[in-house]
């Protein structure tokens, strides 16, 4: 009866899993903040994309660690930058299996570890920032790349990047747009995860996690400037913003369930404090009942898995 009943489903389609490659490692090293997450290596990534295929889910998204980083992250722009070179790789393995899509920002490649580039005074500078994302784009869509994430924040970022695609003739190219992105401690384990260089926080350009209007205010200007998808992060603690996105759009909204959800659910487990199956299920309902079309898990391919 409950399964006859039930509003909301799970599907494997509608996982999307989250994959780091670490430049120049032969073998995958674990994040030790995120147990069962690894920095992957290319040959790595590579089985790991080929078993989220295999089970169904619906895409994967990369994120490159650099082995060297400079103050305008030129690694991202490079066609022989870690992101760039393994995309080509998994896109070579996958094909048209799941969607290979990218992580869209300067803070992996950047010596600072900001999400753009900085002015004289040491401050993020929006547009300058914009010119590099413009950069990064068509590097990511020469790749391979069939979804790009933008998760920088930057004003402006989806019209200057959809911008710069078509004029490069890639009308074809995707642009999921991080809308409603949250300056949270729940990315805490995600810094181990792209040895980031940050100090200090991204609280000038992520939203604060009072506000719930300017989380929908922020949709709005992205649908305004051709986002294809809107996307809220983290998961658990925006489920309303989730919810009034969901209401208001007309195109595809995700919700990414970060870093330190999934820490916060492993360690509890690893206690024997919950049930974790039953909870990383109930998560991941919680946020499809709350609006999500497609989730970003690093649990996708276990539990698309129990899915099958
Ligand atoms: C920025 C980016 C971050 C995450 C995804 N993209 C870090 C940040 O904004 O501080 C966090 C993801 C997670 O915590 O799982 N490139």
């Amino acid at each position: 009866m409950r399964r006859l009943t039930a509003e909301t489903r799970l599907h494997p389609a509608e996982l999307i899993l989250p994959l780091f490659v670490r430049e120049g490692a032969s073998e995958p090293h674990p994040i030790a903040s995120m147990p069962g997450v690894a920095q992957h290596s290319l040959d790595s990534l590579k089985r790991a994309a080929v078993e989220a295929a295999e089970a169904g889910v619906g895409g994967v998204m990369l994120f490159g660690v650099p082995q060297v980083r400079d103050a305008v992250g030129s690694a991202a722009t490079d066609p022989d930058g870690i992101l760039n070179v393994a995309t080509r790789a998994v896109v070579d393995e996958v094909g048209d299996a799941l969607v290979v899509q990218t992580d869209l920002c300067l803070d992996e490649f950047t010596d600072h570890g900001h999400c753009g580039v900085l002015d004289a005074d040491g401050h993020v500078d929006n547009d300058a920032t914009l010119l590099r994302y413009r950069d990064m784009a068509i590097a990511q869509a020469e790749a391979g790349s069939q979804l790009l994430g933008l998760s920088g924040m930057m004003d402006g970022q989806v019209a200057a990047v959809r911008d710069a695609l078509d004029a490069a003739g890639r009308s074809d190219v995707v642009i999921l747009a991080y809308a409603a992105k949250y300056a949270s401690g729940f990315y805490g384990p995600f810094r181990e995860a792209v040895d980031s260089q940050l100090s200090g926080d991204r609280r000038a350009y992520q939203q604060d996690p009072a506000n719930r209007r300017e989380g929908l205010r922020e949709a709005r200007l992205d649908l305004d400037e051709g986002a294809d998808i809107l996307m809220v992060k983290p998961a658990l603690s925006y489920l309303d913003v989730l919810s009034d996105v969901a209401a208001i759009s007309d195109v595809p909204v995700w919700a990414y369930q970060v870093s330190g959800e999934y820490a916060m659910v492993e360690a509890a487990a690893a206690n024997g404090w919950i049930d974790r199956d039953r909870v990383i299920e109930e998560t991941l309902i919680g946020a499809r009942r709350a609006g999500a079309d497609a989730v970003l898990t690093y649990w996708a391919t276990e539990v698309a898995g129990w899915l099958r």
